[in-house]
């Protein structure tokens, strides 16, 4: 299914999971409203927009720079991105940050950050996606396999993503009769750069040891995973999608 004449809001979408998913959503034939937070991650998107302009001369590209853990900001990136692109079909909330760390050392600080933007930030970005997706449309949020998993020291990272299946479920029976799908994509482990600082060469083994085939979740296990959600998967709504190797089994 092309998705030729539809666009696709994608936050996080300079880099690694969020540029593997802008290139799938790009090769179905989707523009694309990219978003990226940090200054270093603007050269990021400079390449991205530079390959994609080259693989797509027809596909419409823009990149916008926001920290969204305030509703405002949220409100403005897909007010600037409607008046850029006339409408918003897909959006894809791929924001995250990850902590590991025994519940006892977290301080109220990091407990706010990892809250700001696993939970607020994608509460708002579905409020936002509620408002302006065309009917028909589909809203997907990343998740973390954790949210299958019993385990420490994730405490903060799985409990501030365990939010958005929730929110997931309510937002999907209030779109129900305007034909929009909302669904999660929850990925193992996944190889980039935002796993590798909190964990120890024997926890990235461990991980691996969990895995399909020893190994550990790709960009590119997941992205296809979205566009199947946002073409031939339309019919499923309300669901999280675990995709991670046999990680979890839930
Ligand atoms: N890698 C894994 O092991 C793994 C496993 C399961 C699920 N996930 C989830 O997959 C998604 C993509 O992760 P990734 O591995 O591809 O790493 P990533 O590129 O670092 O993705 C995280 C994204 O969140 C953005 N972000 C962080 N703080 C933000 C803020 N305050 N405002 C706006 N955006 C903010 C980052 O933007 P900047 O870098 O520009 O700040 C980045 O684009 C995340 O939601 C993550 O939780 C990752």
């Amino acid at each position: 299914m092309s998705l030729q004449g539809q666009v696709a809001l994608i936050t996080g979408g300079a880099k690694n999971l969020g540029a593997a998913t802008a290139r799938e959503l790009a090769n179905a034939g989707a523009s694309l409203a990219l978003h990226y937070n940090s200054p270093s991650s603007k050269n990021d998107a400079a390449q991205l927009e530079s390959e994609l302009k080259q693989k797509h001369p027809s596909v419409k590209v823009a990149f916008y720079q926001a920290d969204l853990t305030t509703a405002g900001a949220v409100e403005k990136l897909f007010q600037d991105a409607l008046k850029d692109f006339g409408k918003i079909d897909i959006v894809v909330n791929n924001v995250g940050k990850v902590l590991k760390k025994p519940i006892t050392e977290i301080s109220e600080k990091e407990y706010d950050e990892m809250f700001a933007i696993n939970s607020k930030a994608a509460f708002f970005i579905l409020k936002e996606a509620a408002k302006h997706v065309s009917d028909g449309g589909k809203i997907i949020s990343v998740v973390t396999a954790l949210l299958g998993a019993f385990t420490g020291f994730y405490t903060s990272y799985a409990g501030s993503k365990a939010t958005v299946e929730h929110f997931t479920r309510g937002v999907c029976k209030e779109l129900q009769f305007r034909r929009i799908s909302v669904n999660n994509v929850a990925p193992g482990p996944m190889d980039t750069p935002f796993f590798y600082p909190q964990e120890s060469p024997e926890a990235v083994e461990f991980h691996k040891s969990n895995g399909l085939g020893g190994r550990l979740t790709e960009v590119t296990d997941i992205a296809p995973i979205i566009r199947f959600l946002c073409t031939d998967g339309g019919w499923i709504t309300g669901q999280t999608l675990f995709a991670n190797g046999g990680y979890t089994t839930r």
